[in-house]
């Protein structure tokens, strides 16, 4: 299981010890949402941002475009510290060739699918795909609460990626908790993304632990 948790829901004006304190914890990456006001009615941080927050973080930065025309930025996000690149599917009508530009910048390739979009349309090209980000909540705000339906698209998905034997990572991004993340983990899920209840919990590090060492049921 691979913790990811979003910078989205830490305190951004001590932004260096949020980051200090995940350096200390079990998680694995560390996922940005960076947001244009346009595709998502909300505006988060762009690449300065991204560029400090690599400069004080050990963890892979794992960048959540919700930008539209987001093939214009690769690069500049490259630069900026990324390692796993996320676009959305809704956002991108070449969708392979914005893959194939996310790899040979020798970043992971993620698509993000919004709560509406289906799995299959990603069935084509899911051996391109490193990592599909399941859209759990409408993106542009954290401490939303958590889609249901989300547990049949995994399902679905995992059906998709295995029929192709691909290598695909299934990551849940919007409302995880510990009570959700059994189901998830059951059902497939690889990455969870952990927003508000990481950074808003009484024990960050604590909360971070019990989430690496979730248990599938049955
Ligand atoms: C939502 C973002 C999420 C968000 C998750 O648009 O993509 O990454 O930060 O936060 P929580 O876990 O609080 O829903
Ligand atoms: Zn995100």
């Amino acid at each position: 299981m691979i913790v990811a948790p979003s910078i989205l829901s830490a305190d951004f004006a001590n932004l260096q010890s949020e980051l200090e304190l995940i350096n200390r914890s079990q998680a694995d990456w560390i996922h940005v949402d960076v947001m244009d006001g346009l595709f998502v009615p909300n505006i988060s941080l762009g690449l300065p941002v991204c560029e400090a927050i690599a400069q004080h973080t050990t963890k892979p930065l794992d960048i959540h475009l919700m930008i539209e025309k987001p093939a214009r930025y690769l690069e500049a996000f490259k630069n900026a510290g990324a390692s796993i690149l996320s676009v959305h599917y809704e956002a991108c009508p070449h969708l392979h060739s914005v893959i194939q530009a996310i790899k040979s910048l020798d970043c992971k390739a993620g698509v993000a699918i919004n709560p509406h979009t289906s799995v299959q349309l990603l069935e084509d090209i899911i051996n391109e795909i490193d990592v599909v980000c399941v859209m759990s909540v409408n993106p542009g705000f954290g401490g939303q609460k958590f889609i249901e339906n989300t547990y049949n698209k995994i399902k679905l998905l995992k059906e998709i990626i295995n029929d192709a034997e691909a290598q695909t990572l299934i990551e849940i991004d919007g409302g995880v908790n510990l009570e959700n993340g059994t189901c998830l983990v059951t059902q497939g899920a690889d990455v969870l993304v952990v927003g508000n209840f990481v950074f808003k919990s009484n024990d960050p590090l604590q909360t971070i632990h019990d989430l690496k060492n979730l248990e599938m049921i049955g």
